[in-house]
């Protein structure tokens, strides 16, 4: 399985992700979190991505595409068995500079999965979140609670809410997704490369969907 996840913030994407990266073995490669661990590390690339993610605008187009570039090329052998890429394209120019990374890569790719959601199921999910530092985790307050309120049930962390997940950045973090990153939706369908989920469901009911129909 060689697919992207599209969707607007909150639709489950890191969430379905982590799943099938469990159950399918393949990897999970998630823009978000890459640009975190940058922040964290204080990096070059970490310092010029802070400003636009704290306010809910997406970072530069050659920035985030060097990015994949590079981990794309790095590990492809490892990507050639399967991978998951959550929050990469989100942009007209990002998914063609894709395709030039798939050409140079040879990683190969089937799919993009459109997640949809509601605005104000949105709100509530991402408002809820509580992400792992150590090792990624997501839970959400009150619906897919851990164990031990604020600790992570895999590693043992103390979880965080992240500093994008307040309500007016979300709202400004939903307007840039129909802005920007709808058209490639459009984009995918053109090209007969789209599948649509409603990410209201299960991550477990998306993952048996998409493993029955590759069966067929
Ligand atoms: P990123 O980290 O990619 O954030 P996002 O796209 O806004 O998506 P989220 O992580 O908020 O949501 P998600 O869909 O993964 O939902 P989750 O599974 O966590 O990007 C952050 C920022 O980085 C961007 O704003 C931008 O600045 C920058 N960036 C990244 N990539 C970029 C790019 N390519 N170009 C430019 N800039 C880029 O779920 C949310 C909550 O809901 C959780 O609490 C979860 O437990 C709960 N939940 C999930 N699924 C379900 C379900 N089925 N039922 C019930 N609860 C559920």
């Amino acid at each position: 399985m060689k697919i992207v996840l599209l969707g607007p913030p909150g639709a489950g994407k890191g969430t379905l992700a982590k799943k099938l990266k469990e159950d399918l073995g393949v990897a999970h490669v998630s823009t978000g979190d890459i640009l975190r661990d940058e922040i964290s590390r204080e990096t070059p690339y970490g310092h010029e991505a802070q400003q636009y993610i704290d306010k809910g605008f997406l970072v530069p187009d050659a920035l985030i595409s060097e990015i994949v570039e590079k981990k794309f090329c790095t590990d492809q052998h490892e990507l050639s068995k399967g991978y998951i890429l959550d929050g990469f394209p989100r942009t007209v120019p990002q998914a063609q500079e894709f395709e030039k990374i798939l050409e140079k890569s040879q990683v190969g790719f089937d799919f993009a999965l459109y997640m949809e959601v509601e605005l104000p199921m949105i709100i509530l999910r991402i408002t809820g979140r509580r992400s792992c530092p150590h090792c990624g985790a997501v839970y959400h307050a009150t619906r897919r609670p851990s164990k031990e309120e604020g600790i992570c049930d895999v590693c043992g962390s103390h979880l965080f809410e992240r500093n994008d997940d307040n309500e007016d950045t979300i709202r400004h973090r939903v307007n840039v997704f129909m802005e920007s990153t709808l058209p490639i939706v459009d984009y995918y369908e053109k090209r007969n490369l789209l599948r649509r989920v409603n990410g209201n469901d299960d991550p477990e009911e998306i993952r048996d969907k998409l493993v029955n129909e590759d069966k067929r």
